[in-house]
């Protein structure tokens, strides 16, 4: 049975404050979109539509980053939920299966419960997921009547009574494609708030003999965010689930609250984590690596057995094979280190591939930029670099070679050689001695001349 999403993100979030369109704020180091459409993309939809309004431009560029596919369309007035769905419909209205809506705000539904929606629609033309609220303030209220769903009420246009219900509508809907559209479009705008509502497909089912059912999910899955306080609060929710699967993963973290997720972030079990570690987006980590404490890690990919930190930054493209060792205060961008790598401590590499089992020494830098454009640096297997090199790039040091500690090395490298590039040293028999005395007589005649 083929499936189709809905995302509406259209609605300004005024509330937020903010110049940004509110489903691009960022949770788990994503836009807050991707969480909805995640959950989403799981269940393999035909086609996914995004539909845009406030700041559109923004949130196809976004919707478009996370997959080239999906369509966007836009509601250039946001005059409610059921006309939201309605700009869909000249790309939806023809698709076999059925239709998800989902909200943009709204990040925490999970899959599992969209796929009890689809398998409740074997009994229902229209599904509604629907959550007990503990506190139902003004969200939409569901009547029902014994185990079908009569109708859905908003909070404006609910009598004192309806207001008593507190099975409330989480906004995610699910139906036939065809007949969703046939819905929407006869939704009018006569109530409190003069909009369309999405809701009203409920009682309009009813209306032609069809049956409408509710499938309850937890009031933490359907969360909105509307506020930067709500947000942060999201922030909060999210870290805890994502330490929570780490850990049931079979992942170790030494200090769950001080290790930060993003929705992407994927660790091989029995890999360890330290304290104040940082996940930014697409970091993807083997089974037995161990990332050390207060390490940021962005857009890098770490093989069996690394090891990372203390205090490692990864870029991204920084490819780690397996046993590759990065130590303290090592920087790696778009750098691919071979099996058995060793950058022990206060290191730069950028642009670069690193043979197998070389080491680099502390303070290497590769000079990967002269102000205007990137060069690649290129080091073979089996290389020692020596400490505090500075590699200006474009550079090649060949397998089996060697650089003098110190050296600045501007020209390539042969297999084999041993490359010194700096100032060759004289000792100077005395000349200490002499020195320390002539300087400490220049002291002694300014502090008498008080100066
Ligand atoms: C909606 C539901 C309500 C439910 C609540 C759950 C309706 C009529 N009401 O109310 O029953 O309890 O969500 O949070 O559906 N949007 C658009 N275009 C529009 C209007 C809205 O894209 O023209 C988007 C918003 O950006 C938002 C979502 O749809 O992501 C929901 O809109 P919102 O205005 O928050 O609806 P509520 O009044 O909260
Ligand atoms: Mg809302």
């Amino acid at each position: 049975m083929s499936v189709s999403l809905i995302v509406l993100a259209a609605g300004k979030g005024t509330r937020m404050d903010s110049d940004l369109p509110k489903v691009l704020h960022r949770l788990g180091a994503a836009p807050l979109l991707y969480h909805a459409l995640q959950a989403g993309q799981t269940l393999d939809p035909a086609q996914i539509v995004v539909v845009a309004g406030h700041g559109a431009s923004l949130v196809e560029k976004s919707a478009h980053a996370f997959d080239a596919a999906i369509e966007v369309v836009h509601q250039a007035e946001q005059l409610g939920t059921g006309h939201a769905v309605a700009q869909a419909a000249p790309l939806l209205a023809n698709a076999p299966g059925d239709v998800i809506v989902l909200y943009g705000d709204t990040p925490f539904v999970r899959t599992d419960t969209l796929q009890a929606m689809l398998d409740a629609r074997a009994r229902h033309a229209v599904v509604v997921l629907g959550f007990e609220a503990a506190d139902p303030g003004r969200y939409g209220r569901l009547v029902v009547d014994s185990d079908s769903l009569d109708r859905i009420v908003e909070f404006k246009d609910a009598t004192d009574e309806e207001r008593v219900i507190t099975l409330c509508n989480s906004g995610v809907i699910c139906a036939d494609a065809s007949l969703l559209f046939d819905l929407v479009a006869l939704v009018g705008n006569e109530n409190a708030s003069g909009e369309y509502y999405l809701t009203d497909i409920v009682a309009l089912a009813r209306a032609k003999g069809l049956s409408a059912g509710v499938v309850i999910c937890d009031e933490a899955e359907t969360l909105g965010i509307n506020t930067r306080a709500e947000l942060a609060a999201a922030e909060a929710a999210f870290q805890a689930r994502m330490r929570a699967e780490a850990m049931e993963n079979g992942v170790t973290l030494a200090d769950p609250a001080t290790v930060y997720f993003a929705l992407d972030t994927v660790i091989g079990r029995d890999t360890t984590i330290g304290p104040n570690v940082v996940f930014g987006p697409r970091v993807t980590i083997e089974s037995g690596a161990e990332i050390k404490a207060f390490c940021h890690l962005e857009g890098c990919h770490i093989s069996r057995g690394a090891s990372v930190g203390p205090f490692a930054r990864l870029r991204p493209g920084a490819e780690l094979a397996e046993d590759v060792h990065v130590g303290n205060f090592v920087e790696i961008k778009n750098t691919v280190l071979d099996e058995g790598v060793k950058v022990g401590h206060l290191t730069y590499l950028g642009d670069t591939h690193v043979g197998e089992h070389t080491n680099i020494g502390a303070g290497t830098i590769t000079c990967n930029y002269d102000g205007v454009n990137k060069h690649r640096t290129e080091i073979g297997p089996r290389v020692f670099i020596g400490s505090n090199t500075m590699l200006v790039a474009p550079v090649t040091i060949g397998r089996d070679a060697m650089t003098g500690s110190g050296s600045v090395i501007t020209e390539n490298v042969p297999a084999e050689a041993l490359a010194l590039g700096r100032a060759k040293q004289v000792n100077k028999p005395g000349l200490a001695v002499r020195l320390f005395d002539r300087l400490k007589s220049i002291k002694a005649k300014r502090q008498k001349e008080g100066q």
